[in-house]
């Protein structure tokens, strides 16, 4: 779908600029990143997570609008309560959703997760899967130990991911985001601290670190089509002790873009979404911005955004392409049309 390009008359605005994104047009550089609102029944939309994204898109204030992580599978599911894209009966519901998105003027993208080894027990599984045997904590709190994945575990979950981005287009969704983020699956296999594999995937080079992605995006470029936006949201560093650096952010993203992906979205890696010691606004933008300085494809910055002169100032010193808001416009849906007033159409 390719939305009108909207400028500002007279206001000479980075915020406002219209930006390409594969084959869409996104309307200004203000995003709604994923949030998981946790209000899904057994993985189905409800009506109040309908009415949690509605009262928050309802003004179209944001250029684009990714919604929360939803699980590829049963087997990685992050809590109670979220949304799946792991089968086709979820594509109903879904399709609603984005809807009702497109009723207010938005591009939307899924996001498709799979929480490794913090995932939950289901199915009588004593362990989670993951790249290496570790301790984890679920997202809700709880004590889980995980396995190595064996090969034909790892084969699943790409044929998983593939599936569930096909899912997203046919509830149709714009595009996809791979999330690789908050010690989840996939920011796992990244960092060195979590990746103790000494086999392809392993965890004493990048190009081990790094495998399933490019396999991941592979196969759901395969699903989704050569034209359908793609994005990755990646956890750069750990800030911990043998974490990975931001050498290795660059060099992952490029050959991101490589593979195929139309946009990169900058977050923390085994740290969460939270930079330990960090405040600020745009607290990922050293980051964010060594990985924009090596890439042509847009780059996504969020964390700790909270004034529109933040998230100008961003953009005017080159740290992103794009802004990100996260927990002011999780607490309310009126903050972010009072705060970005101007690029309410
Ligand atoms: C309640 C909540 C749920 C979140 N769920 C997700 C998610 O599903 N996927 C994801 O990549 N990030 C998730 N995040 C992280 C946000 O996308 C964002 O990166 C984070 O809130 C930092 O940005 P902020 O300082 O603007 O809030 C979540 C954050 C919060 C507060």
């Amino acid at each position: 779908m390719v939305y009108k390009p909207y400028v500002l008359e007279g206001v000479s605005m980075l915020l406002a600029e219209p930006l390409s994104l594969g084959t869409i047009t996104l309307r200004n550089r203000l995003v709604m990143p994923p949030m998981a609102v946790k209000k899904g029944d057994d993985g189905t939309i409800t009506p109040r997570v309908m009415n949690y994204y509605e009262e928050r898109v309802k003004d179209g204030v944001f250029g684009l609008v990714i919604t929360e992580h939803c699980y590829v599978s049963s087997t990685g599911q992050a809590s109670p309560g979220q949304l799946s894209l792991s089968r086709d009966s979820d594509i109903e519901g879904l399709s609603q959703l984005v809807a009702m998105i497109h009723g207010c003027g938005m591009p939307v993208f899924a996001q498709i997760n799979h929480a490794g080894g913090k995932s939950l027990l289901t199915g009588g599984a004593s362990t989670s899967p993951a790249p290496s045997p570790r301790n984890f904590l679920t997202t809700p709190g709880d004590p889980v130990v995980s396995h190595a994945m064996t090969q034909e575990e790892i084969d699943q979950v790409i044929d998983d991911f593939a599936a569930a981005a096909r899912r997203a287009k046919q509830a149709g969704y714009d595009g996809v985001e791979i999330h690789s983020a908050h010690e989840y699956l996939l920011n796992e296999f990244y960092s060195p601290i979590t990746n103790q594999r000494d086999d392809a995937y392993t965890g004493s080079t990048l190009e081990g670190r790094i495998r399933l992605h490019c396999q991941i995006i592979q196969a759901v470029r395969e699903a989704v089509g050569k034209d359908y936006p793609m994005s990755l949201r990646l956890g750069a560093l750990d800030y911990a002790e043998g974490s990975s650096t931001i050498e290795d952010a660059v060099q992952a993203c490029q050959r991101f873009e490589q593979e195929g992906v139309d946009m990169l979205s900058i977050s923390g890696g085994l740290c969460g979404y939270r930079k330990p010691d960090a405040k600020g606004e745009g607290y990922f933008g050293e980051e964010s911005q060594a990985v924009k300085q090596a890439v042509s494809i847009p780059v996504l910055l969020t964390g700790g955004v909270r004034t529109k002169e933040g998230a100008e100032q961003l953009l005017a010193e080159g740290k992103a392409d794009l802004i990100g808001v996260g927990r002011p416009v999780f607490k309310s849906g009126s903050w972010a049309p009072e705060e970005f007033a101007d690029l309410l159409k």
